[in-house]
C-alpha cells in the first residue's frame, strides 16, 4: 500500500494508542511506534496493513531517548506527524515517594524530553504536528498529587511549543488532546462515563486534521473541565475519591 504521510507515536503499546495506529493505517500513513519493549509490539505492527516500525524508547534516559527519536527521524526522512502518548499514573493514600518519582520521571522529565527533541526536529524540517494525550486532571489538584501536576506541566509546555513555534514562524501545529473521560472511569469505576475507545481515537483524530491547539475528547468533557474550574475550593476539595479497592 502506497502511503501519504508518516506519524510518529510515542508510548505505543497502550489500548488508545494501538487504536489510533489502526485508524492512521486505514488512512494510509506509516507508523514509526516507541515503546519501552519493542518485542510486545512486533505482531500488532506486523498486522497493520501498512508499513510499521516498532522502535526502542529510553524515557528515563533523555540523552538516549534523543538519539532514539532523531535516528529514527534521520532514517524516516521525518515525520508529518508526532503523538505522544507516553503517561503514568498511580493511587496510594499513604503518598511514597517511589511513586511520586516515577510519574514525575515519565509525565514531567520522559515528556518534556521528547517534546523538546521532536519539536527542534521539527523545527529543522520546516514544518510538523505535535500532538500530546494529556488530561483534563491537568487543570486542578486532585488525588493522584504527582499526576494531577504532572498534566499541568504538559498542558503548559504545549502552550509554551506553541508561543515559541510561532516566534519561530514555523508551521508547527501543536495540538494538546484534553482527555478526561477514562481519567474518571479509572478513578471511580463508572463505565457509565467511558466512551468507546474507536470513538475517542476518532475524534483525538479528526481534531488532528483540524489542526487544532486543544480539544476535548470526548466533547461532553469540555463541560465537565468547566465545572471543575469555576468550583469553589471548599467544594472542589471535599469531593471523595473512591479507590477501585474501596468499592469492591
Ligand atoms: N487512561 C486514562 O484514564 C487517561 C485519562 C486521561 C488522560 N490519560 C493520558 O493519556 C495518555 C495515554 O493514556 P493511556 O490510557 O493510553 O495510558 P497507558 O495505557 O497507561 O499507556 C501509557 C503509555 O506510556 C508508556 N509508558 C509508561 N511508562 C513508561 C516508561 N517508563 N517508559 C516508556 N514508556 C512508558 C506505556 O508504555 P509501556 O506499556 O511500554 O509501559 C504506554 O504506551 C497518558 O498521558 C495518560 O496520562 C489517560
Amino acid at each position: 500500500m502506497t502511503t501519504i504521510a508518516t506519524a510518529m507515536i510515542i508510548g505505543a503499546s497502550s489500548q488508545l494508542s494501538k487504536e489510533l495506529a489502526r485508524q492512521l493505517a486505514a488512512q494510509n500513513v506509516k507508523l514509526l511506534l516507541f515503546v519501552q519493549d519493542p518485542d510486545t509490539l512486533a505482531e500488532f505492527a506486523h498486522s497493520l496493513p501498512v508499513p510499521a516500525v516498532v522502535l526502542p524508547l529510553a524515557i528515563s534516559e533523555p540523552q538516549k531517548l534523543n538519539e532514539q527519536i532523531s535516528q529514527a527521524w534521520r532514517s524516516e526522512n521525518g515525520a508529518h506527524l508526532v503523538i505522544v502518548n507516553t503517561g503514568l499514573n498511580g493511587y496510594d493514600a499513604s503518598l511514597p515517594w517511589q511513586l511520586e518519582e516515577n510519574i514525575i520521571e515519565v509525565n514531567v522529565k520522559g515528556f518534556a524530553a521528547i517534546c523538546n527533541c521532536v519539536f527542534k526536529l521539527m523545527v529543522q524540517q520546516g514544518y510538523g504536528q505535535l500532538a500530546a494525550i494529556n488530561s483534563i486532571a491537568g487543570q486542578r489538584g486532585g488525588p493522584s498529587i504527582a499526576y494531577h501536576a504532572s498534566k499541568a506541566f504538559a498542558e503548559n509546555y504545549f502552550q509554551g511549543l506553541s508561543m515559541h513555534a510561532q516566534r519561530l514562524k514555523v508551521p508547527i501545529t501543536i495540538s494538546d488532546i484534553q482527555l478526561g473521560l477514562l481519567d474518571k472511569a479509572a478513578m471511580q469505576q463508572n463505565r457509565f462515563l467511558l466512551s468507546p475507545l474507536e470513538k475517542v481515537a476518532k475524534q483525538i483524530l479528526t481534531a488532528l486534521k483540524q489542526g487544532k491547539r486543544r480539544v476535548y475528547v470526548t466533547r461532553r468533557w469540555r463541560i465537565v473541565a468547566w465545572i471543575n474550574r469555576i468550583l469553589p475550593e471548599f467544594i472542589y476539595n471535599t469531593r471523595h475519591w473512591k479507590t477501585k479497592s474501596k468499592k469492591n
